[in-house]
């Protein structure tokens, strides 16, 4: 840093020119990559009338919106190429995986680097299943939600829920570098909550939909595969030999490898910003769980369905194509930050339909889907933009064959991701170096130093609207008592003991 540039033409280096001050920099590039905190070395003094708040005597920030270009880490897990629609878990292409391997295999995979022997792989799966048992306890959690609640809300809790009842595996508890140690007794405590993890995510997500179904909760089977046992403890309904359509189970399996991995994505960073507080590895998926509920990431093979339903039929698709033109409506499993070809795993999802609709039948609204994705990969406007079908276009369509209600797609997506998750976990936590809290930058652009204004002297600025009231459960509004009136309870109206009446 801070030399000039002499660097011959060929060597692995940035030569930077600081115009505001004439120095100039050699930047070292390793693995194509540059890192951010050598141009923190890049300071110059404040311009006159400069703001203090761009702490330019500080060192040149480096502004990356939206994480379009920053690599926040090094990884041996997932790669991706985006332009040749090429993605491969630890070096095995995506398509392979999904010929030869299973769900379970594939998580090994992910999480531990190698494909397991036999003997690794049986113990791996027995620790899985033996801990998809969740304490009976769990029940009443699962009963507090309203009869409406969105699957994915429970989900997200459950697993926070799920971390209490483990204070062997709490940092917080037992030490920050519980999980970071890489010795024997650590990496045991590790492997023992990857189990729990990936074996009750099954049972959460099942009991979550059980709830909403008005179903007793079942305790999961032994015998069955992870998407068997996943069946069962959704379907099963008290027949004698209850066995999984193999076909189905196959293709959830399939789908689950599919959804294991995808590198950083916004619900692994997500984990991985969590877990960089060392928090307990619970906590840190459920608020991966949280990310991926929404529509831009794992809402979105709900979002499409919601979107084919509201197309309703092959007809209704030039006009539809139309309105996404004019930004009035946006093509849900469509377009991806990194893909910017077809998402190789969108043909195997595609396969994979057609082998559900051989048992349930074809869905309604495929004709739709297939008109919209005909006439989107034909227009302008998506190829120019190179927006083509992701994983989420067809696996919504899949999911609605076997029965599963919309709102539940996104929880099939994050059962299977909890696999990704967990492995970015453990890389992180046993990275070289140690794990270092993940703290951005920012660009302040607000107010700059100002003094405390009496309130007397304040101007109004614009500020959060009263919301407006129907009712609040104690009886009290703007300072005074209400009353529930008699005659008018079931549609929540309340009038004032003073008089008037103040909602309805
Ligand atoms: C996935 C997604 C969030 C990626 O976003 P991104 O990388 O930030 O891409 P951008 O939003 O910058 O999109 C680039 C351009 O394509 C357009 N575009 C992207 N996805 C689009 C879609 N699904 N429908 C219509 N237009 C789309 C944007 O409006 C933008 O157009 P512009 O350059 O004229 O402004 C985005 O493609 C999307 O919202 N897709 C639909 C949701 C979805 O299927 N998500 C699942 C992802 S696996």
């Amino acid at each position: 840093m801070g030399k000039p540039l002499d660097a011959p033409l060929g060597s692995n280096s940035l030569s930077v020119r600081d115009n505001r001050t004439g120095k100039s920099y050699s930047i070292p590039i390793v693995d194509n990559s540059i890192s951010a905190t050598d141009f923190k070395a890049m300071s110059a003094p404040r311009a006159p009338g400069e703001r203090e708040e761009n702490e330019t005597e500080k060192g040149l920030r480096v502004s990356d919106k939206g994480f379009l270009n920053t690599a926040v880490l090094r990884s041996e897990i997932t790669f991706i190429d985006g332009d040749a629609g090429v993605l491969r878990y630890r070096g095995y292409p995506i398509e392979q995986l999904a010929l030869e391997s299973s769900h379970l295999e594939t998580a090994y995979l992910l999480i531990y680097g190698s494909l397991p022997t036999k003997s690794q792989f049986q113990v791996f799966q027995d620790e899985i299943m033996h801990h998809s048992v969740i304490h009976a306890d769990a029940e009443q959690f699962f009963r507090s939600f309203r009869y409406d609640a969105h699957p994915m809300a429970i989900l997200t809790s459950a697993l926070a829920y799920l971390g209490s009842y483990y204070s062997q595996a709490n940092p917080s508890l037992q030490g920050q570098n519980l999980f970071t140690k890489g010795d024997k007794a650590s990496l045991a405590v590790m492997d023992k909550q990857i189990y729990r993890l990936i074996g009750k995510a099954t049972t959460l997500a099942a009991m979550a939909y059980r709830v909403r179904q008005g179903r007793e909760f079942v305790t999961p089977p032994t015998g069955l595969s992870y998407t068997g046992s996943f069946l069962y403890q959704m379907d099963y309904l008290g027949q004698e030999n209850y066995v999984p359509n193999p076909v189905l189970e196959k293709a959830l399996d399939v789908l689950f490898l599919l959804h294991a991995d995808h590198e950083l994505n916004a619900s692994a960073t997500t984990v991985l910003q969590t877990s960089s507080s060392l928090v307990d590895p619970f906590s840190a998926i459920a608020a991966g769980c949280a990310s991926l509920y929404g529509p831009l990431h794992g809402g979105a093979n709900e979002a499409v369905i919601r979107m084919l339903i509201s197309i309703g039929k092959p007809e209704n698709v030039p006009a539809f194509i139309e309105a996404v033109k004019k930004r009035e409506k946006v093509l849900s499993g469509f377009g991806h930050r990194v893909y910017k070809t077809s998402d190789p795993r969108s043909f195997i999802v595609r396969k994979t339909a057609d082998e559900v609709f051989k048992i349930t039948g074809k869905d309604e609204l495929l004709e739709t889907a297939m008109a919209l994705h005909d006439a989107a990969m034909k227009d302008e406007y998506f190829i120019k933009r190179k927006l083509a079908p992701n994983v989420d276009f067809w696996s919504g369509l899949i999911y609605r064959a076997m029965g599963f209600p919309n709102d539940f797609f996104p929880v099939l997506f994050a059962v299977p991701r909890v696999v990704g998750w967990l492995a970015h976990w453990r890389q992180m936590m046993l990275q070289t170096g140690g794990v270092k809290i993940w703290r951005p930058r920012q660009i302040y652009v607000g107010e700059t130093k100002r003094d405390y204004v009496p309130v007397d002297e304040r101007i109004a600025v614009v500020g959060p609207k009263k919301t407006p009231r129907r009712w609040n459960t104690l009886g009290f509004q703007s300072g005074r008592i209400l009353r529930r009136s008699r005659a008018s309870t079931q549609s929540c109206e309340f009038r004032r003991v003073a008089g008037a009446i103040v909602s309805r």
